[in-house]
């Protein structure tokens, strides 16, 4: 598939069998059919040092030449003490920069936030809205993404388990590739 169609699903969780994944794996198997979405690696990124921007480390380099070409990013993340994770902000961070290069702006972007508990992850999926105004990734308002009780939804294969939520999912899916739609670069 061309590049014109691709949308970049970056996980916050670092963790193997990470609830956040499962989760994105599951988003992007309800998508409707139209656009290719990739997962990209943020684990191996070292921490973001503007020193290294004339030299830049290969993994940063790599990242950015992943996130440049799509037209969407869809996050998929837990909340770590009521905010984003520390990896997932650092893979950002590495995106914007060196100044006037950020591979963010202009795509058509979404979040999704996953916890075990009840506040599904809402000081995170803001705290990153946040940064998203910024680095202008044009961020889907609705339906609002905060999953709550998300230990329960899945089996051990990272099935989802349960019709509401994959219903849910669905919905979330649908609305935002009408909204990669709505915002595709024109020309
Ligand atoms: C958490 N967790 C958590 N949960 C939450 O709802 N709000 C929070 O602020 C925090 N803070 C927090 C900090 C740290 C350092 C850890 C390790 C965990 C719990 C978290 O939601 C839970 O571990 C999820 O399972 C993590 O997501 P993944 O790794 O399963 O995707």
């Amino acid at each position: 598939m061309s590049e014109s169609g691709k949308i970049a699903v970056i996980v916050g969780s670092l963790r193997k069998n990470a609830f956040s994944r499962f989760t994105a794996q599951a988003l992007i198997a309800a998508a409707p059919a139209g656009l290719t979405y990739q997962i990209v690696e943020i684990g191996a990124l070292p921490l973001y040092n503007a020193d290294d921007d004339p030299a830049p480390p290969a993994a940063w380099v790599s990242f950015r030449d992943q996130v440049k070409p799509a037209i969407g990013v869809l996050f998929v993340t837990p909340e770590y003490n009521r905010s984003v994770p520390a990896g997932l902000k650092n893979a950002i961070d590495v995106g914007s920069r060196p100044y006037g290069q950020s591979v963010w702006g202009g795509k058509a972007g979404a979040v999704m936030t996953i916890s075990p508990g009840g506040i599904g992850g809402f000081g995170a999926n803001h705290h990153l809205r946040q940064s998203m105004v910024f680095l202008n990734v044009l961020m889907m308002q609705q339906p609002e993404a905060y999953v709550g009780g998300i230990a329960g939804v899945f089996d051990e294969a990272g099935k989802v388990t349960n019709e509401g939520t994959l219903g849910f999912f669905k919905t979330f899916m649908t609305a935002y590739a009408a909204w990669v739609e709505t915002h595709r670069p024109r020309g």
